[in-house]
């Protein structure tokens, strides 16, 4: 019987029992505590942007539909028919005003409301026998969104998105707001790897330390001016109360110079202007620093490079979203999204697409390198003599448990949160210490959810 206290405190120290990364009892209480309770991403809204537009999502094994209704707003489902339970919408993404159960032909609108059973009087007896009012597909028990993003969380009881999210909220502005009109979104491109998701995670919060060895080919070739292993210890890495991540440092310069060197447009600057707080630019333009790839607990990651595009020396920004999608203790699915701000000129985002497909995505070069890494670490993490080993995790920390490297005071680090410069698993730690709080504190009390009782909005 798996036991908490046999991990958790190591983790909190900073040691990691090696097992944790292949471990089918570990991976049953992450779904138990971890992803039951946490906010977890599911779709952006610009994938719906028209009425009956979905996409169908997962959240561990729990799949939903997440669809635009007639009313124009989002829902997100339970794709499990009320019948005998098949998944009502098998396709990934569509445009429907209903969704009919291919089993025994159950329909459903677009919003959840069963509309029609096959023979509901000779089957049923009617209305008196079955009533259909109020009766619909399970809403996720919580669902918010935030800057677009569409998140949902299994625990009735979730805090707000916002209070979750909190000051990892100023950083997300810098991937998904980049003017007034949001984002838009390609893909996702869906690939599976035989690695576990928490490396993943743990890599784009704050692993500055793997690019000069990783990602050496990309430096070599001469397509990447940043990866280098000096322009890398001199940026940061931050965390914000669910969320960190690592910029790197630019050269001196105006915000302008410094927004136009990772190579953004001139009315691309100008809508940044007017879309971020004083903070946000100072955060640029004051400190220099410039948001590279971040993690939001538990499983949703962002990056943000700008390699070089064409033979010239001019480099093209772009973003991704992924997300880390469990499938079993060594295997992930991952999800990755080319994400580029809506009013960009065309040009722009054609070239961004094209910078994205290089570096990250099932082709990219970052993501090879990375994964092969991640694949391997998982297989060893199965045998038993990694149930011996306690990986160390404690890079930037001292013996006594204080930390190496200052952090930036408010002169110098412009943004909320906590932020170093140089290497260190800081943010590694962080985000494995609120895994751990989670396996302990175990799975929410869903014992009060009473399921297919009409709410009043039902009832109308
Ligand atoms: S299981 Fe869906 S209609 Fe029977
Ligand atoms: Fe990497």
């Amino acid at each position: 019987m798996f036991d908490p206290s046999d991990v958790v405190g190591h983790v909190r120290n900073g040691m990691l029992p090696a097992h944790i990364y292949n471990d089918p009892e570990i991976f049953a209480a992450e779904r138990e505590s971890i992803f039951s309770r946490s906010w977890v991403f599911l779709a952006h809204e610009s994938e719906i942007p028209q009425v009956g537009d979905y996409v169908v999502r997962r959240v561990m094994q729990n799949s939903f539909i997440v669809s635009r209704a007639n009313d124009g707003a989002v829902h997100a489902m339970f794709n499990m028919c009320l019948h005998r339970g098949m998944q009502v919408c098998r396709a990934e993404q569509g445009n429907a005003s209903h969704f009919r159960c291919p089993y025994h032909g159950w329909s459903y609108r677009n919003d959840g409301r069963i509309v029609g059973l096959p023979f509901h009087r000779e089957a049923y007896g009617g209305e008196d026998g079955f009533s259909k009012r109020g009766r619909r597909l399970l809403p996720a028990p919580a669902m918010d969104t935030v800057n677009g993003l569409i998140f949902v969380s299994l625990d009735p009881q979730a805090p707000p998105l916002r209070e979750y999210l909190g000051d990892f909220a100023f950083y997300l502005d810098y991937y998904t707001r980049q003017s007034p009109s949001g984002i838009e979104v390609l893909g996702p491109q869906r690939w599976r790897i035989k690695a576990n998701w928490k490396i993943g995670a743990e890599n784009f919060a704050g692993d500055m330390y793997h690019t000069p060895q990783t990602h050496t080919s990309v430096v070599e070739i001469g397509l990447f001016r940043e990866p280098k292993a000096e322009r890398r210890k001199d940026g940061t890495t931050y965390w914000a109360t669910s969320g960190g991540g690592t910029t790197y440092k630019l050269p001196p310069g105006t915000l302008e110079e410094r927004l136009r060197y990772v190579g953004y447009p001139d009315e691309m600057i100008d809508r940044m202007k007017r879309s971020w707080s004083a903070e946000q630019l100072d955060l640029i333009g004051r400190d220099g620093f410039m948001v590279s790839a971040a993690s939001v607990f538990p499983n949703l990651s962002f990056v943000h490079n700008w390699p070089r595009v064409a033979d010239s020396d001019d480099v093209l920004p772009f973003v991704s979203l992924r997300q880390w999608q469990p499938i079993s203790e060594n295997e992930t699915e991952v999800l990755s999204w080319f994400v580029v701000d809506k009013e960009a000129p065309e040009e722009f985002k054609a070239l961004s697409y094209k910078a994205y497909l290089m570096c990250f995505g099932s082709s990219g070069m970052f993501e090879q390198d990375d994964v092969e890494n991640w694949v391997s670490l998982t297989a060893t993490a199965a045998g038993t003599m990694a149930q011996r080993l306690l990986l160390n995790g404690r890079m930037g920390m001292l013996a006594d448990g204080s930390t190496i490297a200052p952090a930036l005071g408010a002169d110098e680090w412009a943004g909320p949160g906590e932020s170093r410069v140089g290497y260190g698993e800081y943010n590694q730690r962080h985000l494995m210490n609120r895994w751990a709080d989670l396996i302990e504190t175990g799975p929410p009390d869903t014992a009060s959810v009473t399921v297919g009782t009409p709410g009043r909005e039902d009832a109308r």
